[in-house]
């Protein structure tokens, strides 16, 4: 399978993984070929990326890190979370949350086991889900990084339990922001910016009611837009004031934002986002988090097609666990013709060969649209 993006789609291609929407219901199913009404419907659907089947990318196959039945239930119990707590007061979502704490607990082992066991570095583009409601995806792409990058800094499993845990629930607060700012396509107005800015002190308010959850849990939500030079919000406290918890969930939340579809932008590849989480090192992120976080996550997920340094055109066919910028490729064109027998470089192995580009990326037009504001 190869991944490419919306925009490149070509009527008569083929679809290699299922489309489904956030019910789990499948929209589009592998095998069928694209006609340009259905590449019409996957660019509203927002989906950016996709893998098709075809000759040269025969027998590469994308693996999940996680179990479809782990995902399924995940979203659940934070769909059940986020919507249970329409109009209460703060004070019964605390009571909701208590019920459902056992449950996220739960949810939260099962995702740092199927971390702990996946051989492969975290890709979630595997995942071509059509969705309207982010939030909940997000919230469940943050908690597997966080988890991952907590194992990767040789925390306890308690630890990355807790971790996980307030990632999942980083963004509770959000639940009592209105739907219209958050859905906000353009801009938002300085009122509005300083109501969204309210949702990591709404959400450390309703968690830190939980007896069900750990304290820390709460600070996550209330310290994950926080950065270390001070200029977050919502208290803009430094460097060892942020609970390190936050820290790792601040890396992952900006991560998961920027490589996921948003209503007021469009989803950048992996190696792109890594770029823009360095550019931020030591100054929003701390850098030893971010070299960490580097480990665990693959830069040039399988199934992409890349651009090596002699000019070679490659797709990217297995991860290096630990070494995720130098995977195993398959080479397809070299002095710009199409090689008559693919053949497989190691780039762990060949080290004088690198990734200089990738084909798949968004538009030039598209990327200008690329709105680097999260929150
Ligand atoms: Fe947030």
């Amino acid at each position: 399978m190869r991944l490419v993006s919306t925009h490149s789609l070509q009527s008569g291609e083929k679809i290699g993984k299922p489309i489904t929407n956030d019910q789990g219901q499948i929209l589009v199913q592998e095998g069928v070929n694209l006609t340009t009404r259905m590449i019409n419907r996957l660019k509203i659907l927002n989906i950016t990326f996709i893998y098709i089947e075809d000759e040269e990318s025969e027998g590469i196959e994308p693996t999940s890190t996680l179990h479809d039945q782990t995902k399924t239930e995940a979203i659940q119990d934070i769909k059940q979370a986020f919507g249970s707590l329409g109009e209460e007061s703060s004070l019964s979502k605390s009571f909701i949350l208590d019920r459902l704490g056992r449950n996220f607990k739960k949810t939260v082992k099962n995702i740092l086991m199927d971390v702990r066991e996946s051989d492969e570095t975290i890709s979630l583009l595997s995942d071509t889900i059509g969705h309207d409601r982010y939030t909940f995806y997000h919230s469940l792409n943050v908690a597997i990084y966080s988890i991952a990058m907590a194992r990767e800094l040789k925390f306890s499993e308690e630890e990355q339990l807790t971790v996980g845990v307030g990632a999942l629930l980083h963004d509770i607060g959000k639940t009592e922001i209105s739907s219209k700012i958050l859905q906000k396509a353009d801009k938002l107005t300085p009122e509005e910016m300083t109501e969204v800015k309210k949702h990591p002190e709404i959400g450390f308010d309703i968690l830190r009611k939980c007896f069900e959850l750990s304290t820390v849990s709460a600070h996550c939500a209330f310290q994950h837009h926080e950065r270390i030079d001070g200029n977050g919000y919502p208290r803009g406290i430094k460097g060892n004031d942020i609970h390190p918890y936050a820290k790792i969930i601040a890396i992952a939340d900006v991560f998961g934002a920027v490589t996921s579809n948003r209503v007021y932008s469009k989803a950048i590849l992996p190696h792109e986002g890594m770029e823009l989480m360095f550019a931020g090192a030591g100054t929003q992120f701390d850098l030893k988090m971010i070299q960490a976080f580097r480990k665990t996550v693959a830069i040039y997920p399988v199934g992409l097609t890349v651009i090596l340094n002699d000019g070679r055109k490659a797709l990217v066919v297995q991860q290096h666990k630990l070494n995720s910028e130098r995977p195993v490729v398959r080479i397809i064109e070299e002095n710009n013709e199409k090689v008559s027998r693919p053949y497989y470089v190691d780039l762990n192995k060949q080290l004088t060969v690198t990734i200089v580009d990738t084909e798949t990326t968004l538009s030039a037009k598209e990327k200008k649209l690329v709105n680097r504001f999260y929150f």
